[in-house]
């Protein structure tokens, strides 16, 4: 099993101790596991420049691709991705938002849809919940089957112990985490996730190539594989979730027609 960990934080400090806890635990599940480690911080990925170039041509496009390309490379090779982050201002660290942030055109185009995730945050008292809720949200949206959370506070500035009861958290995280993984089960998607990914490809028939204001998202859904589906092919959907992502379609193919995305030529 290949098991990528990314580290969000600037250092390797509270959350990384934490992150190091759940690796030990993961070991002592399977000694098969092949980590790989990728500090976000090594890679100085300048801020996003809201160009819009990942939406509109695809994401090849970016100036930051060849960055962003290689850690995009490492995630479909691996079959569990850590991410590891700690929370500044009840949120995930900026520099951990800029690289969500080129990660956002897969809000449009998911993918990833056989791989499972596994969130880790601390914080120092509060915050740790809704900034791992929040990250995963994210993971979600762009295809990962499932997302579990681990938030700690650690009430420590750079000295955290992890108590009895944070062992025992990281342990139940690490065990369904590796249990899910191992497994390669793959879950329906929520209804909430339905949503956003049927009203793109209900949208996406007024930006295909030859429209006036084609975009990538008139590609990518148009493809045979996609077009006719509710969710991506492989995922088990059930006839409700299947009518229920369908409805999102046909409005998205409504709507879209009362509000084209504009952009300058
Ligand atoms: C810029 C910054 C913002 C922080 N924001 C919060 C916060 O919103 N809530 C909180 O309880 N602790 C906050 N803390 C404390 C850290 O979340 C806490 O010490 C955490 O364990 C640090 O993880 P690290 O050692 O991996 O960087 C903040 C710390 C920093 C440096």
């Amino acid at each position: 099993m290949k098991i990528l960990i990314i580290n969000g934080g600037a250092r390797k400090g509270n959350t990384w101790k934490l992150t190091n806890l759940v690796k030990e635990n993961l070991l002592s599940m399977s000694s098969q596991i092949e980590f790989t480690e990728i500090h976000l911080k090594d890679l100085n990925l300048p801020f996003c420049t809201g160009c819009s170039l990942c939406f509109r041509k695809g994401h090849i496009y970016c100036p930051h691709n060849e960055i962003i390309q290689k850690v995009m490379d490492k995630i479909e090779e691996s079959d569990g991705i850590i991410f590891s982050a700690p929370t500044y201002n009840l949120e995930m660290p900026a520099l951990t938002k800029n690289f969500v942030d080129h990660l956002c055109f897969m809000l449009h185009r998911p993918r990833y849809f056989n791989k499972k995730g596994l969130v880790i945050s601390t914080t120092g008292g509060v915050g740790a919940a809704n900034s791992t809720k929040n990250m995963a949200g994210t993971i979600k949206a762009l295809g990962f089957n499932r997302c579990y959370v681990l938030p700690i506070s650690s009430v420590s500035w750079n000295n955290y112990v992890p108590t009895e009861k944070h062992k025992r958290k990281a342990e139940f995280a690490a065990r369904k985490f590796y249990e899910d993984t191992a497994s390669k089960k793959l879950h329906a998607p929520s209804y909430p996730i339905l949503i956003p990914y049927n009203l793109f490809r209900g949208m996406s028939f007024d930006y295909v190539k030859g429209s006036e204001y084609e975009t990538q998202d008139g590609i990518f859904w148009q493809e045979e594989n996609r077009l006719k589906r509710a969710y991506a092919a492989g995922v088990p959907l059930s006839i409700f979730k299947r009518l229920f992502g369908n409805m999102f379609y046909l409005l998205g193919r409504i709507m879209s027609k009362h509000m084209i995305v504009t952009y300058k030529k």
